[in-house]
């Protein structure tokens, strides 16, 4: 059963998502029908991945123009979905994109104009990964030509799949096309602590499509880079500055460090709704930092298969940082994926491939 992540419900104005929480041990979808359930979605990680919280905005967006087409109640719904989390480029890119549309159309249009922006949004998100998928198909297949076309095996990084987007995902788009053509293909899924998005959400993904994949701890992936056990590392984004600097997930940068270290090439997934195009200083990229619980606790199904826990693995008194995302400099990057081709990680390369951006 083929499944978006996020979608229209049947009655056409109500919109189901899958809750990426209770994965893998529970497939459950939830219906979204307001604004705010739209934002506390985003804000809990029911939803997650760069392109989805975009998708997600841009359908809370239309569900509160349905409840109140009003300047102020688009005012609100902007200033409420913008609040959710601060690092990824796609909230923004979809709210400056809805904000443009509806600010020219009339109250009483309103909602079906964002409806159809919404729809746009995922649709052309589709489109845009499948295309990243074919260039990033021809990197896997010029990589496994260099191998002598023997199995080729991949190492990524919290999961930048279709649960993160509409569909196909990113950096998964080129391995489930290779896998798809008869490419041998293996994955080696970080689990990426502490939300565990490669071990509940990569991992089930790629058992539920067949892909060969082996579940490792974040530390072990430098050792596996030095035994010559990685071909290739592959991993999204959520916000790519105009100088080909990667904000992902934390932990992507030291793979980025081990793989420069161990000659492995560094691929980024980088649909152009995550390019920031106005910041040229990684710095100034808005890192978020979540609860501490996220560090101390995690979350599993209980040994007897009853249902899912929470439990503390620290000590009760003691203090946990939890930075969801940190930056890989462009330096360290061997290429970015994008949905019109590959390119290097700098500026000249991604305004060649993107002229319109000056
Ligand atoms: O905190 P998350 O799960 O939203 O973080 C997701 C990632 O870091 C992904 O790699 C990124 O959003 C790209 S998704 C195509």
């Amino acid at each position: 059963m083929a499944y978006r992540s996020i979608a229209l419900d049947d009655d056409g104005w109500g919109v189901r998502a899958i809750d990426q929480r209770l994965l893998p041990h529970r497939f459950e979808l939830v219906r979204l029908e307001t604004v705010e359930d739209a934002a506390r979605a985003i804000t809990t990680m029911l939803v997650r991945g760069a392109p989805l919280i975009g998708a997600t905005a841009a359908y809370g967006v239309a569900l509160a123009m349905r409840a109140d087409p009003t300047d102020a109640s688009l005012d609100d719904a902007i200033e409420r979905l913008k609040a959710t989390r601060p690092t990824a480029a796609n909230l923004r890119w979809a709210l400056d994109g809805a904000r443009g549309l509806l600010d020219e159309v009339a109250p009483a249009a309103r909602a079906d104009a964002a409806y159809g922006f919404a729809d746009r949004v995922c649709d052309e998100d589709v489109a845009r990964n499948r295309a990243i998928g074919e260039h990033g198909l021809d990197v896997l297949r010029g990589l496994a030509a260099a191998g002598g076309g023997r199995r080729l095996n991949i190492l990524t990084h919290c999961n930048a799949g279709w649960l993160a987007t509409v569909d196909w995902g990113t950096a998964t788009a080129p391995v489930y096309l290779a896998h798809d053509g008869g490419q041998s293909v293996h994955v080696w899924v970080d689990e990426t602590r502490p939300r565990l998005q490669g071990a509940a959400l990569t991992s089930w993904e790629l058992g539920q499509h067949g892909v060969p994949h082996t579940l490792i701890p974040d530390s072990a992936a430098a050792h596996l880079m030095r035994r010559g056990d990685v071909d290739v590392v592959l991993v999204g984004t959520d916000r790519t500055t105009a100088t080909g600097d990667v904000a992902n997930k934390i932990g992507t940068y030291p793979l980025a460090l081990a793989a420069a270290d161990n000659g492995v090439p560094f691929y980024a997934a980088v649909p152009s709704p995550s390019i920031d195009w106005t910041l040229e200083n990684a710095d100034l990229i808005p890192i978020e930092e979540r609860d501490q619980d996220e560090v101390t606790s995690v979350r599993g199904l209980e040994t007897a298969g009853t249902g899912t826990a929470s439990v503390r693995i620290a000590p009760l008194d003691t203090q946990a940082a939890n930075f969801a995302f940190d930056v890989t400099p462009a330096h360290l990057v061997t290429g970015l994926i994008t949905e019109r081709g590959v390119c290097r990680a700098d500026r000249e390369a991604l305004r060649q491939l993107f002229p319109e951006r000056g």
